[in-house]
């Protein structure tokens, strides 16, 4: 049944949702995570396959097409391509894309593809070994390069990303391997600008290599050539001058596109956030479990996505850090 679209108090059609599978994750990324964990969710505090594919189609009746899975580490859910297949099945969905640290992509990317996994993003912060290893406490480099080569090798295979953390003082000296993987190998290879969402809330404006830092190192020893934004993007895209390739930035701190955004978000617990920066969540997990219907649930997303946040106040006095992290609420 097709029901209204999603808009919210400012006008803004939503089509987009991220879905956090699991809040738990296999690396320790230095600003997302500590070094021991978090305390992680109890098993039956976590949706299940069924709620989330209920949620994931009731929304794909609303005009929500594009869904992205992401963690914590999606791939750590168990039996996390069996979701993927119960999500490709929604007639209305767009594409299902994948944001994993690609560590056990050698393992899933054939069945994640077979499944209907559309498109991919792999996070990879850094492309030598040992600096890899000190911003995600793992010593596998290798490995998610292994996945990544796997999952671009499976015939029919989306579009696939790599996703970098731009952070100042560490990934001025990556640019130069990030710039020949973008030239050589079909990824386009984006920067995202820090973000206050640290688990140790240590995020300072300092800290933030800023896209336009960025594109001019990069433009100096490559030029590059803007594409045209696409409505709603996270992304500014540019092309290599001389057709070899893309690079993207995801400018979220610096120039941020909360005008057009059409996001909304799904915790691992069942929780409705309007933005990453949301200090209110709304609870779907109770009403999914006392047994509300379809139009019920409706009306409580209605009501979640109507006071959508105007933008976020990153730098602004007064700005509150949300008490979850990247990794618990979903990139
Ligand atoms: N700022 C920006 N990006 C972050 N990610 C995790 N934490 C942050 C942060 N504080 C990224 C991961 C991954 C995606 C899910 O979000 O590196 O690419
Ligand atoms: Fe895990 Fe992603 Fe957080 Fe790194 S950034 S610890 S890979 S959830």
């Amino acid at each position: 049944m097709e029901r209204e679209p999603l808009v919210d108090g400012h006008g803004r059609l939503i089509a987009d949702l991220r879905v956090s599978v699991t809040d738990r994750c296999n690396f320790r990324c230095q600003y997302c995570m500590p070094a021991e964990g978090l305390p992680w969710l109890e098993r039956d505090a976590v949706l299940g396959f069924d709620e989330i594919t209920r949620v994931v189609a009731l929304l794909s009746t609303m005009g929500v097409h594009h869904v992205r899975l992401t963690g914590g580490e999606p791939l750590v859910r168990k039996d996390f391509p069996r979701l993927v297949g119960m999500l490709s099945t929604i007639q209305d969905l767009r594409d299902l894309a994948i944001t994993t640290n690609g560590f056990l992509l050698e393992r899933d990317a054939d069945a994640l593809v077979a499944a209907g996994a559309t498109r991919f993003n792999v996070s990879i912060d850094s492309l030598q070994r040992h600096r890899f290893h000190e911003l995600t406490r793992r010593d596998s480099l290798d490995q998610v390069l292994a996945g990544l080569a796997k999952l671009a090798a499976v015939p029919g295979v989306g579009p696939v990303k790599v996703n970098a953390v731009a952070l100042r003082g560490f990934t001025e000296e990556e640019l130069p391997a990030f710039v020949a993987l973008a030239r050589t190998s079909g990824y386009q290879v984006r920067f995202i600008e820090f973000m206050p969402l640290d688990a140790d809330h240590a995020w300072t404006r300092d800290q933030v290599l800023r896209g336009a830092e960025l594109h001019a190192m990069i433009d100096s020893l490559h030029p590059l050539v803007p594409l045209e934004r696409e409505a709603s993007a996270t992304a500014r895209v540019y092309r290599f001058a001389d057709g070899q390739g893309q690079i993207g930035f995801i400018n979220s701190v610096s120039e941020p596109f909360c005008g057009d955004c059409n996001r909304i978000r799904l915790t691992a617990d069942g929780r409705l956030r309007t933005c990453l920066f949301s200090l209110h969540e709304t609870d779907l997990r109770e009403p999914l479990r006392a047994g509300a219907d379809d139009d019920e649930l409706e009306q409580i997303v209605r009501d979640a996505v109507w006071r959508k946040e105007l933008k976020h106040h990153i730098g602004e006095p007064g700005f509150i850090q949300p008490a979850r992290t990247m990794s618990a609420i979903g990139g």
